[in-house]
């Protein structure tokens, strides 16, 4: 089925492009509004997106496969980004990553079966100073351990 933007999603896309030199350059905009307005970015998201932006469909995968904050598929209401580069690495994010597979029972890029929670490991999220850090939907948690972390997913549920 052909998909295409709500009334207000496309007010937001044509303003979108009042800020960009050309319909190309907008193509992080689009594919982040892409995302708010149907949760995730699937294949005809992508094509619709290249019919927008008069770029071929071939752009368009390249740019959102190549960011990880981009979601190819349905996650979870809140989506779980733990960092695993170097300084979160040394800072216990594997033991984040333990601690989350045994507490929701979901490996890496799995969502739980109520679909409330789930869960990627992503590159450098730019925070390194307050590693470990996990990003959990559009906020940061910073500095967790095990328990700051059970402390914020029970209040997320
Ligand atoms: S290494 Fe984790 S935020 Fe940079």
């Amino acid at each position: 089925m052909k998909i295409s933007f709500s009334e207000s999603a496309m007010k937001e896309f044509q303003d979108i492009l009042t800020r960009y030199p050309n319909k190309r350059a907008a193509m992080l905009p689009t594919l982040h509004l892409v995302q708010r307005e149907f949760g995730w970015i699937s294949r005809e998201a992508m094509e619709y997106v290249g019919e927008l932006l008069e770029v071929p469909f071939s752009e368009v995968y390249d740019t959102a496969t190549f960011y990880t904050m981009f979601k190819l598929k349905p996650m979870g209401k809140y989506h779980l980004q733990v960092c695993h580069t170097l300084s979160c690495a040394l800072r216990g994010a594997g033991h984040l990553c333990d601690h989350i597979r045994e507490k929701l029972h979901i490996d890496n890029g799995e969502v739980t079966e109520d679909g409330k929670f789930s869960f990627v490991k992503v590159e450098c999220l730019g925070s390194c100073g307050t590693a470990p850090v996990v990003q959990i939907n559009d906020d940061y948690y910073e500095g967790l351990d095990t328990q700051k972390l059970d402390e914020v997913l029970d209040k997320l549920e």
